[in-house]
């Protein structure tokens, strides 16, 4: 039976740490969700890792969609987040509302997830939650920003520390399930994690938070550069480099078949 969005709060309650991993197609997120993760994400970081763009903003929804239909296939347990591209609901939120009708309606994931907070997200998270559809925040660094923020360490300053705390309370009081907290200071995590009832989920943000989460390709060792704060578990890259000069060797010196 697949997790539900409506679970995590008591998950925080009982203490039990939660685990996100990213996925972007069928057999990726079939091994996932038989390894027993709690959420898969279907980030938008898959522009980077599956479809080679240099950042996240020209990933579409149409191509969300059929990432997330594919990963969705795959999986019978984990609760399945699906990111809203750049532009996707920024504009109003009739088009959030579009946007997000067309990930539950199309693909078959439970939730969506969206960067950002004051002013136009916090309304967002409301409209959609109250029609039904779980809502994910995202605060801290949000790489839909990157053209204004780059990938630097958020909430350095006392004053930008305290501006993400804020926004997190009001992330979670519009009916958000959950909330990723990417690339601020440990310190801030700890205190936001202490004061909302909803599971944060960290990704450079200390151990602190209720949760954790992993771009997978950055786990498996398959992409080109990983962020400081992220773990490679395996080296991939590796493994698929020599098992590819096996093959060849062994086709060329015709002792394959
Ligand atoms: O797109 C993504 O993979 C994400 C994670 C880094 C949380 O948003």
């Amino acid at each position: 039976m697949a997790f539900k969005p409506s679970q995590l709060r008591k998950w925080k309650e009982q203490q039990r740490v939660i685990t996100m991993l990213t996925a972007w197609d069928y057999g990726i997120a079939r091994l996932l969700d038989r390894a027993g993760v709690e959420m898969i994400l279907v980030g938008d970081s898959l522009g980077m890792v599956a479809l080679g763009y240099n950042h996240t903003l020209p990933v579409t929804l149409d191509e969300m969609l059929h990432h997330t239909a594919a990963v969705c296939r795959g999986v019978e347990n984990a609760l399945v987040v699906c990111d809203l591209p750049f532009l996707t609901y920024q504009e109003s939120l009739s088009q959030a509302i579009h946007s997000a009708g067309r990930v539950l309606k199309e693909t078959g994931a439970q939730a969506v997830k969206i960067e950002g907070g004051y002013p136009l997200m916090i309304e967002t998270i409301e409209r959609l939650t109250t029609l039904g559809i779980p809502v994910m925040g995202h605060v801290g660094l949000t790489p839909q920003a990157v053209h204004q923020m780059g990938y630097k360490q958020q909430g350095k300053t006392e004053a930008e520390a305290e501006r993400i705390v804020q926004e997190a309370i009001a992330v979670a009081e519009a009916g958000a399930f959950a909330l990723v907290l990417e690339h601020i200071p440990a310190a801030v995590a700890a205190q936001i994690t202490q004061k909302i009832p909803i599971p944060t989920i960290g990704i450079g943000a200390g151990p602190d938070c209720d949760g954790q989460v992993l771009v997978t390709a950055d786990l498996l060792g398959l992409s080109p550069k990983i962020p400081p704060f992220a773990k490679q578990y395996v080296d991939l890259q590796a493994i698929i480099e020599q098992a590819t000069q096996e093959f060849m060797e062994e086709v060329r010196s015709r002792r394959f078949p």
